[in-house]
């Protein structure tokens, strides 16, 4: 198994520079969602599908949006029904709300979950003959489809720069991901103005998921030195702006940097990858419900010492750009554990059941191999001593 994960990981690997990637093009800057209408209408859309949830809507996000549509004389519909964790039969219904309305453009304007459920939709548009569950996996899709807008209002999935949808599937209830370069949004609107309202507990937790993001992509063995480059600033900006963030949500040029921060860790794993703590974090929020950046944040220390001196190496180097005066890898472990500390993030589950540890392992390993290129691939052992260590 070991020897096939590494050359699954290897042709992929090869491949990846041929692969059509795009980035996003962007708006950035406090404020700047107001020229998403113009850069629409530049391109001759005019009839606008906004994707959203409950949440955005009551936080008032979306008025001004709305009402510089209209004074451009687009038409414009609202579809809020996005819930956490979506569903391939949520995605299913906004597939048919879009072709209903005969939309140009999809604009997502709301967390990962939101930019997910509306990346899904546009595959299911795109591609007709095919349900999601047969677009799971890699390079299932190949069709653009509707130009689509994301909008995150959460920094932390980096979901605007990436080539995956996660999507629950709605009769097992397993998370699964559509990974396509054909999922990357055409444009991305990052403007921290919509972060400033997020929750201390969701500003952190989410934090932690684009730290993660970072820190996985940069000791896997896919990376490239550009996104070493990316993973890196990202771990640098997060390490220093998510403390500031949390104590003090109004600052508006760290939550600018905090964005931009998840960004670049956006970047950096839709090439370089995720590893074992997004394989075990998935499991966990499957199986108890617990919110993705929060499983992350309780993980990331753990798995980082299961891999063991292995990585020092690499940690070492993440040391030097957190700024540590002393750059080794368990320092910059140690640095690790107490921004989880100060962020008020939990240490670990009192959720946790030893009866599950074997379904969560062996969910975590097929999730993991052989699509995540680990420093270190993970035995069923490696798994259950992860797990003990965050078992409350
Ligand atoms: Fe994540």
């Amino acid at each position: 198994m070991q020897v096939l994960s590494r050359l699954y990981q290897s042709a992929f690997y090869i491949a990846t520079p041929f692969l059509p990637w795009r980035t996003p093009e962007l708006l950035e800057g406090p404020g700047t969602l107001k020229h998403l209408p113009a850069l629409l209408q530049h391109r001759n859309l005019q009839r606008i599908l906004v994707v959203t949830d409950a949440g955005v809507e009551q936080a008032g996000l979306l008025g001004p949006l709305l009402d510089l549509f209209e004074q451009k004389g687009m038409t414009v519909d609202v579809w809020k029904d996005v819930t956490p964790d979506p569903t391939s039969t949520q995605a299913a219904s906004l597939a048919e709300a879009v072709k209903r309305f005969d939309a140009d453009a999809i604009a997502a304007v709301g967390g990962g979950s939101v930019i997910d459920c509306a990346k899904a939709a546009r595959a299911l548009i795109a591609r007709p003959d095919r349900s999601l569950s047969e677009m799971r996996g890699v390079l299932k899709i190949r069709r653009r489809g509707l130009f689509f807008a994301a909008v995150p209002t959460t920094a932390g999935t980096g979901s605007e720069a990436t080539a995956a949808a996660v999507i629950t599937d709605a009769d097992t209830h397993e998370k699964y991901a559509l990974i396509d370069t054909c999922l990357i949004p055409d444009a991305a609107v990052l403007d921290a103005a919509l972060t400033v309202q997020l929750p201390k507990r969701l500003t952190a937790a989410v934090g932690m998921d684009a730290l993660t993001h970072a820190v996985e992509a940069f000791i896997s063995r896919s990376r490239t030195n550009e996104t070493d480059r990316h993973a890196a600033e990202a771990v640098r900006l997060l390490v220093k702006h998510l403390p500031i963030v949390y104590q003090n949500g109004d600052n508006l040029e760290s939550r600018r940097l905090v964005l931009h921060a998840a960004h670049l860790a956006g970047l950096a794993f839709t090439k370089a990858f995720i590893g074992n703590v997004h394989a075990l974090a998935h499991q966990l929020g499957a199986q108890y419900r617990i919110p993705h950046g929060e499983a992350n944040a309780m993980l990331l220390v753990p798995v980082l010492r299961q891999y063991g001196s292995r990585i020092y190496p690499r940690l070492e180097k993440l040391a030097a750009a957190a700024g540590l005066s002393q750059t080794d890898g368990a320092a910059f472990i140690e640095l690790l554990n107490e921004l989880r500390q100060s962020l008020d993030l939990p240490a670990g589950t009192e959720s946790l059941q030893t009866a599950d540890y074997p379904a969560i392992s062996r969910a975590a390993l097929r999730e993991a191999n052989p699509l995540y290129p680990v420093p270190v691939m993970f035995s069923e052992r490696d798994m259950y001593e992860v797990l003990r260590s965050i078992h409350l």
